[in-house]
């Protein structure tokens, strides 16, 4: 199974994200774009990042009727993205339209991943926002066990759940884990948190690191600690 760091661009003008790009020189590292920036600038980011050689993850969280996300995913996989995602909450039927839509007439897609519990929201938020009142932990793998029985290719998670997440949904069931941060760096507004290193020991497949390398003094040689603490 491949396993990568992909970069969290979270910018909010095509000139920074590719001015922060052109610090890699030749290498293409793993983007993934949000919201911030695909609202920003539009689809013509994807392309011109996914044209400099990067592979991309997409992160715009779909969530809607069961035809909207199909024929929304549809467009989306004509942009050529590697991986992108929607929220488990969207249910089987919007799972499997999503699916139907990224798969291209070749019959190739995008990989497909979902998000289970926003790791915003804690135990209280979830009983007394959305009256979800079993264990946090039994949510996250009920969604999980409802994506892979969907089709899809894994979920987005905290590190602290991927090796649970394995053991439910089964070890090519793919974790995309966020919340990832130095053993001496600033942990900011992440709350539940490990190291490239121990993302690795647990069976992450692939780390999304944000701030700890685009806000570093030296991003380059903060992705290079990255990868070497990842992937070994
Ligand atoms: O800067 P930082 O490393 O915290 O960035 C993490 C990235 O992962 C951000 O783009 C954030 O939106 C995203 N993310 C997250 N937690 C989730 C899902 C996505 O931090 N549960």
């Amino acid at each position: 199974m491949a396993k990568d760091v992909i970069i969290a661009c979270d910018f909010d003008s095509k000139e920074k994200v590719l001015n922060f790009l052109d610090l890699f020189k030749g290498r293409k590292p793993f983007v993934k774009i949000g919201m911030e920036l695909y609202y920003a600038e539009g689809p013509a980011i994807v392309k011109e990042i996914k044209a400099r050689g990067h592979k991309i993850f997409l992160d715009l969280k779909l969530h809607d009727i069961p035809n909207t996300v199909k024929k929304a995913m549809s467009v989306l996989s004509r942009l050529d993205v590697d991986m992108c995602n929607l929220h488990a909450a969207g249910a089987t039927s919007m799972m499997k339209g999503a699916l139907e839509g990224l798969t291209r007439a070749d019959g190739t897609r995008p990989m497909l991943i979902a998000v289970t519990q926003l790791t915003s929201t804690d135990q209280e938020t979830m009983e007394r926002d959305l009256l979800i009142e079993k264990p946090i932990d039994q949510v996250v793998m009920h969604y999980s066990k409802v994506s892979a029985d969907a089709g899809l290719d894994g979920v987005v998670c905290s590190p602290l759940e991927a090796e649970k997440v394995h053991a439910t949904c089964g070890k090519d069931f793919v974790t995309v884990t966020p919340g990832i941060r130095f053993a001496d760096g600033e942990v900011g507004d992440q709350k539940r948190i490990m190291t490239p290193e121990q993302a690795r020991k647990i069976g992450s497949d692939y780390i999304v690191v944000g701030r700890p390398i685009t806000a570093s003094a030296d991003p380059v040689a903060a992705y290079e600690r990255c990868v070497k603490e990842f992937l070994g």
